[in-house]
């Protein structure tokens, strides 16, 4: 893929790989992902995955390391996460996003909440929740997604921590109802396991 004029000045390129020692040839795009992140991703992935929120994709390259498929979902547009980028850009980037992406991710556009009625009941082994941050968009997100996982499979909560109250509020409030429960923590990404 190359880079042209047109492309948005928010994709910066592909210089960064937080495993050169297991993928030596692996170049990601930008993403938001702290590096404990990155590695959860990685130790989680393997059957059937939903990305949930894949901005640039780099969450859905990590997680397509070991899954088999991945269903990497962005509303991309712009209303929805960064007003000042328009929406031409976002389509644009929809379009460049799925050419570079591996054989083995779907990329749709979409709200995450509205996609997920596409799959059956538990359907995917894991998902990674990082679309919208407030409080009500977690717990929806986390109401329409649980009944497409597994007994037993992965819930990854991303951005866990102060700056982003309504995650921890929902998270807290999830773990507390019992519906899933927590594995372990790793950076800002609560790991979380399907209770049945
Ligand atoms: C924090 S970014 C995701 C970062 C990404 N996981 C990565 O690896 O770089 C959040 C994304 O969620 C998307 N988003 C927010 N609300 C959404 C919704 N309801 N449905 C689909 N996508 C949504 C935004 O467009 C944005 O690209």
């Amino acid at each position: 893929m190359t880079l042209s004029d047109d492309n948005p000045n928010f994709m910066k390129g592909f210089d960064d790989n937080p495993f050169l020692e297991a993928y030596p040839d692996l170049k990601l795009p930008d993403g938001r992902l702290t590096f404990l992140c990155q590695q959860a991703l990685l130790k989680y992935a393997g059957g059937d995955w939903a990305d949930l929120g894949a901005f640039l994709g780099r969450s859905a390259m990590i997680l397509a390391l070991k899954a088999d498929k991945v269903v990497a979902i962005d509303v991309f547009h712009a209303d929805k996460v960064e007003p000042e980028k328009n929406n031409q850009h976002l389509n644009y980037y929809f379009k460049v996003v799925k050419e570079y992406l591996p054989s083995n991710v779907e990329l749709i556009k979409g709200d995450v909440d509205n996609v997920c009625e596409h799959y059956d009941d538990e359907h995917f082994d894991g998902v990674f929740i990082d679309a919208n941050h407030s409080y009500e968009s977690v717990m929806s997100n986390f109401t329409h997604w649980l009944p497409k996982v597994k007994p037993g499979g992965i819930i990854i909560f991303h951005d866990y921590w102060d700056r982003w109250s309504g995650v921890v509020e929902a998270v807290d409030e999830i773990l507390a109802q019992g519906e899933a429960h927590e594995i372990e923590q790793m950076g800002w990404c609560k790991i979380t396991k399907k209770v049945k």
